[in-house]
């Protein structure tokens, strides 16, 4: 075992994985003591655990979980056994890893449901079991457990029970204890999902929305639906708002659907106006910003009033950046009608227009009340901009979620046709993982980087072509396969996975490669023209399907090799 890992087996995993059971075989043929964590926290603290949740709250429970680990993992020769969660708390990992060697139970959802459903039955309890409440338990463990997964992917060593005795999963720890310790671990991006609320995960039925964002100060739903436009008067209503709302839209959006949206908000109550800018990138300027101050000026918009940004992901960083600085801010509701608004641009909060010399220079963080997503808006996007769409949405899955990545991958063709029930629970996933990642960095301070993966490259290709030549999400599908090829090159990824995620790219017709940019110019817009950058290139990279990696020493030979191998077609 390497220096600094201390002698103990920490077992993680999902419930019903088999942790007790399996931990405590471990213990007796190795001669260990067993522990277990949560049993250790009722018996210390004398009060169940659901108790302790629901009294004292999740945080709380976690300092508990804390507390015995770090006695726990100082001592020698014990198999412990940590409640699903406890990976996810960033200073509870830090511990576990500190303490021995990780190991996961790993179990498919369909066996985890099945184990439940068995021992509800032989343990004839009363309480409804977290786990089975709802309508749909199958799903809800199919969806925490895909959260949670990027946690224990970060284990030393994972055992797959499915097929498994009991005897055979003791044995296939004990063995990935001998094999699996010592070694020297990746540096993966360790984000803190202390509080990966399980209320709000996607879906979540009882408050209707895909998700919900939650900063350190807001707090606020994404609803994904198709013909959800319908439902904004009453969600902008739940969310408090009253008095007057004032529609920033673009001309292309407005004439489809204004005054449909219009006449909802007037039947809620709202008094309504509306001003649309010439539609495209160039309207994310300072002189259209100021024309819309002159119109609320004019209407004389008072704080209070909302701000109602109806269109792509242009009208809502322009909208949001006025909402964020008229009166010092106006409530602002975000109603993507594009792809990208809808899983990248309209959640996260991120609002700003460009200065001529760069794009996006000028802005601010600034929350929206809520975002409603109509899927059915979709079907008169020009057919190019919906396919850039889908690079991100490839991107979510790439960096976050292998479930999500089988999903684009079998039913590409009724996505690209935008068929209801499949694309509304692709696109809800979409934006669920980036609400998940900006709930846990809302200033891009650290993990929201990982949104980043691709981008790098694209930004070199579309400052290379002045922005002309591709739409965002072309140039990252091409920087995607960039990113792709690098990690491989570093051996982080194997051949399978580049090639798996160009097949996907290529069929929803997004480019993987591209002729005819100068080189040099790419190289200067990422800073690698230089021999020696003082400015160190934050690369995210993959090492598995939703397993990113940040990486600053790419040596500048591999990223240049690489640009140059997709400029060859
Ligand atoms: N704030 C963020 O976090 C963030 C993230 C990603 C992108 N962005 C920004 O978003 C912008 C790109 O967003 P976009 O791709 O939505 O561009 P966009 O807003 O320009 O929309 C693309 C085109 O589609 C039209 N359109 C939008 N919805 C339509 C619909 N339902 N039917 C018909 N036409 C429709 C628009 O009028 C426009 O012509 C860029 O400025 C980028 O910087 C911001
Ligand atoms: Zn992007």
């Amino acid at each position: 075992m390497g220096e600094g890992t201390a002698g103990n087996i920490i077992l993680t995993g999902f419930s019903y994985t088999g942790k007790t059971k399996v931990g405590q075989e471990v213990a007796r043929r190795l001669g260990w003591s067993f522990v277990d964590i949560d049993e250790e926290i009722v018996r210390l603290w004398g009060k169940p655990i659901a108790e302790i949740f629901a009294r004292d709250g999740e945080s709380r429970f976690r300092e508990l979980e804390r507390e015995v680990l770090q006695r726990v993992c100082q001592e020698k020769e014990a198999v412990v056994s940590t409640g699903g969660g406890a990976i996810m708390n960033a200073s509870n990992r830090e511990l576990m890893m500190a303490g021995g060697v990780v190991i996961c139970l790993e179990a498919k959802p369909a066996t985890i449901y099945q184990r439940l459903l068995r021992d509800a039955e032989a343990s004839d309890e009363q309480e409804v079991r977290p786990l089975l409440a709802g309508s749909d338990p199958l799903r809800r463990i199919e969806w925490l457990k895909g959260f949670r997964q990027p946690y224990y992917a970060l284990s030393d060593w994972t055992v797959h029970t499915d097929n498994l005795t009991l005897e055979e999963a003791a044995e296939e720890v004990i063995r990935g204890w001998r094999y699996g310790g010592g070694k020297k671990r990746e540096r993966i991006v360790l984000p803190s999902m202390a509080d990966a609320r399980e209320s709000d995960a996607p879906y979540c039925e009882q408050q209707g929305a895909a998700c919900v964002v939650t900063t350190a100060t807001e707090s606020y739903p994404v609803f994904v639906g198709w013909g959800f436009l319908d439902q904004l008067g009453k969600r902008m209503r739940n969310a408090g708002l009253q008095g007057r709302a004032h529609i920033v839209s673009d001309d292309r959006v407005f004439p489809l659907y204004g005054d449909r949206v219009k006449k909802i908000l007037e039947e809620a109550g709202f008094a309504v106006d509306s001003m649309a800018v010439p539609q495209g990138e160039r309207s994310k300027s300072f002189e259209t910003a100021v024309s819309i101050y002159d119109w609320l000026v004019d209407r004389r918009a008072e704080r209070g009033d909302s701000i109602v940004a109806l269109g792509g992901g242009v009208v809502g960083d322009l909208a949001g950046f006025v909402a964020a600085t008229f009166l010092r801010g106006l409530p602002l509701v975000q109603i993507p009608t594009s792809l990208v608004g809808m899983v990248d641009s309209a959640i996260g909060g991120k609002v700003g227009i460009n200065h001529p010399e760069g794009k996006n220079l000028i802005g601010a963080f600034y929350q929206p009340r809520l975002v409603l997503a109509d899927i059915q808006t979709l079907t008169t996007l020009l057919r190019r901009e919906l396919v850039s769409g889908w690079a991100e949405v490839i991107k979510h899955a790439m960096i976050r979620d292998p479930r999500l990545l089988k999903l684009l991958e079998e039913r590409s063709q009724e996505l690209l046709k935008l068929e209801e029930q499949v694309t509304t629970e692709v696109v809800a996933r979409s934006a669920a993982i980036k609400a998940g990642v900006v709930s846990e960095d809302e200033k891009e301070l650290g993990i929201r980087i990982i949104l980043n993966y691709g981008h790098t490259i694209a930004h070199g290709l579309e400052a290379a072509t002045s922005y002309e030549r591709f739409l965002h999400g072309e140039a990252v599908a091409i920087g995607m396969m960039g990113a792709a090829m690098i990690s491989q090159q570093l051996g982080l990824l194997s051949q399978e996975v580049v090639q798996r995620q160009q097949a996907l790219l290529q069929r929803f017709d997004l480019p993987t490669r591209c002729s005819d940019v100068d080189i040099e110019r790419i190289l200067r817009a990422m800073e690698l023209d230089k021999k020696t950058g003082e400015e160190k290139v934050h690369w995210v990279l993959l090492a598995g399907v939703g397993q990113p990696v940040i990486r600053d020493d790419v040596p500048r030979e591999v990223a240049v090799g690489v640009i140059r191998e997709l400029l060859q077609s």
